[in-house]
């Protein structure tokens, strides 16, 4: 799975390694992959960390994976590299890699090596974005790290992250858990397109998750979004922008004690559980209707403009990992059903 590239790039570098080495190798877009996959000698999975953990996609795939007999997995998680000053900050993949790999691990596969890698920081709807020279140098040792771990394992060794991580990723279950049951919906909800859009129509067309559909000329973000940053980044026009008001509103909006008014309506007490269900499909609910709302003005130019200039994103930097264009990202999903269907690598062929 990969949003800006960083993943995607990664694949191709152990991809390449393998070739070096003898071994065929094929790189599988995660997404129209629906687990079908079978068969095959490793299991490299490499994603992007989502709120210290798997994005939910990932674990979709996992559990889609049909019962394995022991098939070989490594596991490479891709971190937000960042910089204060001329230092280069490692990210923090809490639970992404050590989750991905007891849940392969329930599925039959014998995990050989989990890696946290650091690939420069793509969210950015969230921070100002880095300068060429750091993301070359950050690219440089990611590539460096990953070439040495795919000869590890191909040297039959095992490599793990050791406990540290681990801890620190238990500590960030909490924020993880509500990021995948919640935080998501609200981040898909708060994308607009700017004046500049021109209703083109790539960011639909090529958004990996179906996130988006296209409402007349302009793009309309569903809660299949992954917040995968693709679509902000890849937009030619740089239209595409978050805003951070918005999220504000939709915060208060879903605050609303909307299960403690319902329950009480019924009069049913001590419903904790009950409640809980109650706000959550209400905030669901609101999340839709308010963004609708949102949506059919935010075509107006004077209100579109007031967005605009509320928010952070347009001083923001866009990414995407240099060498990789859009076409790279989205060229493999025609063969990804053929070979899902005939396995083109053999079992323990690498
Ligand atoms: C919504 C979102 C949440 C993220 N959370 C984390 C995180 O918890 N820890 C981290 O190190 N990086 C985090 N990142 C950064 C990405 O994991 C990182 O930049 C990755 O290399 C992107 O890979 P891709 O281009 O293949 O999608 C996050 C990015 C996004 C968009
Ligand atoms: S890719 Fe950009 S310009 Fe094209 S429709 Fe999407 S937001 Fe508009
Ligand atoms: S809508 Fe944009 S951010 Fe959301 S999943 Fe699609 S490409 Fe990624």
């Amino acid at each position: 799975m990969s949003g800006t590239g960083n993943s995607y790039r990664t694949a191709c570098w152990v991809k390449d390694r393998l070739s070096q080495r003898g071994f065929a190798a094929e790189i599988i877009p995660l997404e129209p992959c629906t687990g079908k996959l079978r068969r095959v000698g490793l299991l490299v999975l490499i994603f992007p960390t989502h709120a210290f953990t798997a994005p939910w996609p990932v674990l979709k795939f996992i559990a889609k994976l049909p019962r394995q007999d022991g098939t070989e997995a490594l596991i490479i998680a891709c971190r937000a590299g960042w910089t204060i000053g001329p230092w280069l900050m490692p990210g923090l993949e809490g639970t992404a890699g050590y989750l991905a790999a007891l849940l392969l691990r329930m599925k039959g596969c014998r995990v050989r090596g989990v890696m946290g890698l650091d690939m420069p920081a793509n969210w950015t709807a969230a921070h100002w974005g880095l300068n060429a020279g750091h993301v070359q140098s950050i690219i440089t040792a990611a590539r460096a790290k990953t070439e040495a771990f795919t000869d590890a394992i191909l040297a039959r060794e095992f490599r793990f992250r050791g406990m540290l991580p681990l801890f620190a990723g238990l500590l960030l279950v909490p924020i993880s858990f509500i990021y995948l049951a919640l935080g998501r919906f609200y981040l898909a909800k708060i994308f607009f397109a700017s004046l500049r859009c021109t209703g083109c129509g790539l960011c639909a067309r090529t958004c990996p998750h179906g996130g988006i559909v296209m409402r007349g000329k302009r793009p309309f973000w569903t809660l299949r979004c992954e917040s995968c940053m693709r679509c902000m980044n890849y937009c030619p026009e740089q239209a595409i922008e978050c805003s951070h008001p918005l999220i504000v509103l939709l915060h208060y909006a879903t605050a609303f004690p909307a299960a403690a008014y319902a329950l009480g309506l019924f009069g049913l007490r001590n419903a904790n559980g009950l409640c809980l269900i109650v706000q959550y499909c209400y905030a669901l609910l609101t999340l839709c209707l308010v963004y609708r709302i949102f949506h059919s003005i935010v075509g107006v130019s004077a209100i579109n403009r007031l967005f605009f200039f509320t928010t952070m994103t347009p001083l923001f930097r866009r990414y995407h990992e240099p060498t990789t264009c859009i076409e790279d990202l989205t060229a493999n999903n025609a063969n990804t059903a053929n070979n899902m269907i005939s396995g083109t690598l053999g079992p323990r062929n690498y």
